[in-house]
């Protein structure tokens, strides 16, 4: 696949500094057709109408359970798919052998427990390291952007970079669970250490990004983090579609993205 708009550009990097992606993940759109087990509601559907609404990305997430996204909706958005796949995935060999089959435009390595609800924290990146360069190599060397998710933290930024990864994306799931518990100040604290962690990334020469838990709420001040090149966005976005339409929900979120990135002060370079 090649996203080439021009010289040296790509779809997937950034149109100006001060622009912000936004990639849509559909794994919930999956989740509610398992519950039936038959076709509908499609995720490769979702995704075109996410194309048509702004995103600028799919993320699914294959996971080890297949409780969500399967291997057959990964064939297919491979096949289909105009926008670049980021392919969310545990550093297994059965998930690596699929992404080398596959070749997405990015692989973001996440952490998975099979009893856990969601992708609750960050890789812990320090203590996995001998177990996560490997993979990190082979994703490399096959030309797929590598992502760690990991915890605003300084050292997890430092190990990714050491591994190689190009990519990091920032665990936003405490800062949105304590806007949404109405706890103020642990809100504070978090989104702090979201902007100060951007911020090291990006001097670190990573590519920042982050997600989890967004919502209408939250969307503006992470926006405004200016070091960030990509928001992925899926539970809120499913959920909320059910009441606004998939369509305008995206181009709300997409909106208020822009908003919040045009009014933050700072540029950088
Ligand atoms: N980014 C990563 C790495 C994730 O694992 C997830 C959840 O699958 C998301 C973003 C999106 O989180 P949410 O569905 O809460 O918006």
């Amino acid at each position: 696949m090649n996203f080439t708009l021009g010289p040296g550009r790509t779809i997937f990097e950034p149109m100006s500094t001060n622009t912000l992606r936004l990639g849509v993940n559909i794994d919930h759109v999956a989740t509610i057709r398992n519950a039936r087990g038959g076709q509908h509601p499609d995720p490769v559907r979702a995704a075109e109408i996410a194309a048509k609404a702004g995103a600028d990305g799919i993320t699914a997430h294959l996971r080890e359970d297949r409780r969500h996204i399967s291997d057959t909706d990964i064939d297919r958005l491979m096949d289909t798919l105009e926008l670049p796949l980021n392919l969310e995935m545990a550093a297994t060999e059965e998930m690596l052998e699929i992404a080398l089959k596959h070749k997405p435009h990015a692989c973001c390595l996440v952490p998975e427990r099979r009893e856990e609800l969601t992708t609750e924290g960050g890789l812990d990146a320090a203590a996995q390291h001998n177990q996560l360069a490997p993979y990190v190599s082979e994703l490399v060397d096959a030309k797929i952007r590598v992502s760690l998710f990991v915890n605003p933290d300084r050292v997890q930024l430092a190990v990714a970079k050491a591994m190689g990864a190009q990519v990091v994306e920032l665990h936003t799931g405490s800062y949105c669970d304590a806007l949404n518990d109405g706890d103020a100040e642990k809100a504070a604290g978090e989104l702090a250490r979201l902007q100060q962690a951007a911020r090291e990334g990006h001097e670190m020469g990573l590519e920042m990004h982050a997600g989890h838990g967004i919502t209408f709420d939250g969307v503006g001040a992470i926006a405004a983090i200016p070091e960030l090149v990509e928001l992925n966005i899926g539970h809120f976005l499913i959920g909320e579609a059910i009441f606004g339409g998939l369509d305008s929900t995206i181009r709300r979120m997409r909106s208020m993205m822009d908003q919040a990135r045009a009014s933050s002060k700072t540029a950088i370079a």
